[in-house]
C-alpha cells in the first residue's frame, strides 16, 4: 500500500516523518520521492535490516522497540507510520525460524540479540500456557492438542513443529492451522500486541497538532488493537479518524503481491488544541 501510505501521511516540506518499522526502508523511500525536503526518523529492532538501510541517505535510523518510543524519539513529528509485523526478508530468511516453508532453527526473534526464542518459550512455558498462547494469539480450535504434543516432543526447527501440528489435527485444514501456530508462537516471542499498545500513545504524544498516525496491520488482533485506540482518542478528541473503515489493497497489488492479502491500512490526525 505505497501509495495509501504517502497519501494518508501527508508529508510536507520541513515537516517530520517517523517510520517505526524502517524494515527494509520501503515506505521511507516513497516518502522521500514524494517529498525530499522531509526529515526521515526510522526505528528498526531487526539487525539484518539495519545493516541493508545503512546506506539510505537522508534518513536518521534508530536502532530499538517501537514500544519503548518515547525513549528513543525525543522530538516532536508530523507523521508517525507502522507497518506491522515482519517482512518478506524475515519470512524467507531460514535461519530466523519464522517460515512454514523452509527448514530453521524455531527462533522467530525480530530482534536475535535479545529475549527467549520460540524453542525456549515451548520449553519454558507449561501445556496450559502454550494452550493460551495458541487460543489467544493463534485463534486456533485444536490449541488444546496442539499445545499438548508441542509440549510432548519441543520441537526444535520449523519442520519439526510443522509436522507435530500437522499430526496433532489429521486430517483437518491442516495448512491454516499451522499457519495459526506459528503467527501465535511469533507474536508471543516478540510481545507484539503488548508492544504495539505501548506504542500507540507515545507516538500520539509526538504528534504536532495536525500530524497523522498511519498503522497497517496484518491480523484481527492488531487491527483491533488499532480500532479501540483511534476510538479512545477521538472520544477524548485528540485523534480525528481519517479512514472510517480499514483501506485493504486493491486487486492489482494483491495479484502482485498476495501476502498483502490480510493488510488493513487505519489513519487518524491529531487535533489541534
Ligand atoms: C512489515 S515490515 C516493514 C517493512 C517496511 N515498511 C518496508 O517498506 O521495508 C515490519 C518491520 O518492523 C520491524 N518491527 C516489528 N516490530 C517492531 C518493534 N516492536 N520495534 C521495532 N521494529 C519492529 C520488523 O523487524 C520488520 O522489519
Amino acid at each position: 500500500m505505497a501509495r495509501e501510505v504517502v497519501e494518508y501521511l501527508n508529508p510536507q516540506s520541513g515537516g517530520t516523518i517517523l517510520d517505526c518499522t524502517l524494515g527494509f526502508g520501503g515506505h521511507a523511500r516513497n516518502v522521500k520521492i514524494q517529498n525530499p525536503n522531509v526529515k526521515l526518523i526510522g526505528i528498526e529492532q531487526d539487525e539484518d535490516a539495519l545493516q541493508e538501510i545503512k546506506d539510505i541517505n537522508g534518513i536518521q535510523v534508530i536502532k530499538g522497540n517501537f514500544r519503548d518510543l518515547g525513549e528513543l524519539v525525543k522530538t516532536r513529528v508530523d507523521g508517525v507510520l507502522f507497518d506491522l509485523g515482519i517482512s518478506s526478508y524475515q519470512i524467507d530468511e531460514a535461519s530466523r525460524g519464522f517460515s512454514i516453508r523452509f527448514d530453521g532453527p524455531l527462533d522467530m526473534r525480530m530482534d536475535k540479540s535479545k529475549g527467549k526464542s520460540a524453542y525456549d518459550l515451548i520449553c519454558e512455558s507449561s501445556e496450559e500456557e502454550l494452550y493460551l498462547i495458541f487460543k489467544n494469539f493463534g485463534e486456533e480450535r485444536y490449541s488444546n492438542k496442539i499445545a499438548h504434543w508441542v509440549k510432548k516432543k519441543l520441537p526444535k526447527t520449523t519442520f519439526e513443529l510443522k509436522e507435530i501440528v500437522e499430526r496433532a489435527i489429521l486430517g483437518w485444514k491442516k495448512r491454516e492451522s499451522v499457519s495459526r501456530i506459528f503467527q501465535a508462537l511469533r507474536i508471543a516471542v516478540n510481545q507484539e500486541l503488548d508492544a504495539l499498545s505501548e506504542a500507540l500513545p507515545q507516538a500520539v504524544e509526538l504528534l504536532n497538532p495536525g500530524g497523522r498516525i498511519v498503522v497497517i496491520s496484518y491480523h484481527s488482533l492488531e487491527d483491533r488493537i488499532v480500532k479501540w485506540f483511534f476510538r479512545e482518542q477521538k472520544k477524548d478528541d485528540i485523534l480525528k479518524i481519517i479512514t472510517k473503515r480499514p483501506v485493504r489493497p486493491g486487486e492489482e497489488e494483491l495479484e502482485r503481491n498476495p501476502r498483502s492479502r490480510s493488510a488493513k491500512l487505519r489513519a487518524a490526525e491529531k487535533n489541534e488544541k
